[in-house]
């Protein structure tokens, strides 16, 4: 056993939810790996589990994803070893915190060339516009595409992503500022959608054809104008609730619009694909970091114990980019 100091909810609410404590962490069990945060990624599930959006057992630590320095290894492992650099995406649920005891299938080792916060940075976030990008809807050259919260963490990454990709990439934002960081990370077109029709935005940017797909992680603000973006048989993919979860849908609506489908994805299926499903998506994510494609830039960094600021300032939409929370 060893003391560190952890972030901890005993019941879901506001980031106030959310306390420093010193907190016993065990060896690792067969199969794990206890990695030493240098940085810990913040991401807005951690606030859907904060709040209950997304339920979780209490008390409970907050937190999906860390770098750091591989601390021990439990019976069985074979791909760590003590001192090699780690990093990890999927839980379990726990990263704010000095240490975490992780299954080592689900971490990666973190190459040469990319620092501790620029993993903490990139992981949770980049795997997600790999599997968006790459498997939900492979994008190819030539498409053009539109990114909800295009300034946010994952939205920097995925813009890059497309833009390496060859397509053509329309942006949304809520701030001149945001759309200033957009255009600089791959949007040929940005949207401010707190102020401009988004739907029609995209009807003229497209010359009346539409969009084959619309990634979506705002929810319920946007479903009705992601919809209308779409071409006839286009997808939207939902894949998040900045602002709130789509709920009471008549799929008769989907008819209405184009024949069009929807999907709700998350990463953590993509990654348990097959044993090497997670491996392969940071290769794919690293190579494109590594090639200068897609730059990686902590924008927020913020204490441990700063946690509780961290969100507030994610949920009222004053960060761009990723936060990190320093140990
Ligand atoms: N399915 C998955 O596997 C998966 C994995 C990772 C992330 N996600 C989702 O991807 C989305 C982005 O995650 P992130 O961590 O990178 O967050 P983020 O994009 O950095 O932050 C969310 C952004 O959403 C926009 N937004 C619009 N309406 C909002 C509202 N009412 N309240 C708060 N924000 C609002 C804001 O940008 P503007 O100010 O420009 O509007 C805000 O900066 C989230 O929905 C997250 O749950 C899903």
């Amino acid at each position: 056993m060893t003391t560190i100091k952890a972030i901890r909810i005993e019941k879901t609410g506001g980031p106030e939810a959310m306390t420093l404590r010193d907190v016993e962490l065990g060896q690792p069990k067969p199969g794990e790996i206890t990695v030493r945060a240098k940085a810990i990624g913040v991401n807005f599930i951690d606030t859907y589990h904060r709040s209950g959006l997304y339920p979780v057992p209490l008390p409970s630590g907050i937190g999906m994803e860390a770098a750091g320095v591989v601390e021990a290894v439990g019976e069985g492992v074979t791909q760590f070893k003590v001192g090699d650099r780690a990093a990890y995406a999927s839980g379990p649920i726990g990263a704010y915190a000095q240490a975490n005891n992780v299954v080592a299938s689900s971490a990666v080792k973190v190459p040469d060339g990319i620092g501790d916060e620029q993993a903490a940075a990139m992981m949770l976030k980049g795997l997600t516009a790999q599997f968006l990008l790459r498997q939900t809807f492979r994008v190819e050259k030539g498409q053009t595409i539109l990114w909800h919260a295009a300034a946010g963490g994952v939205g920097l990454i995925a813009c890059q992503w497309a833009k390496h990709l060859g397509a053509t990439v329309i942006g949304t934002v809520g701030s001149e500022e945001k759309a200033k960081l957009a255009r600089e990370h791959g949007c040929d077109h940005v949207i401010d959608y707190s102020k401009e029709d988004v739907a029609a935005r995209v009807k003229e940017i497209t010359g009346g054809k539409k969009l084959p797909v619309v990634y979506d992680g705002v929810g319920k603000s946007t479903f009705i104008s992601s919809l209308d973006s779409l071409a006839p048989l286009g997808l939207l993919v939902s894949f998040g609730n900045a602002s709130g979860p789509v709920t009471d849908v008549n799929l008769g609506i989907l008819a209405q619009k184009g024949s069009l489908y929807v999907t709700r994805p998350t990463m953590f299926h993509y990654a348990a694909k097959t044993p090497t499903a997670m491996q392969e998506m940071a290769d794919d994510l690293f190579s494109v970091v590594k090639s200068g494609a897609v730059k990686i830039e902590v924008k927020q960094r913020y204490s441990l114990a700063e946690a509780a600021r961290a969100h507030i300032d994610l949920e009222s939409r004053k960060t761009v980019g990723a936060s990190v929370l320093v140990p």
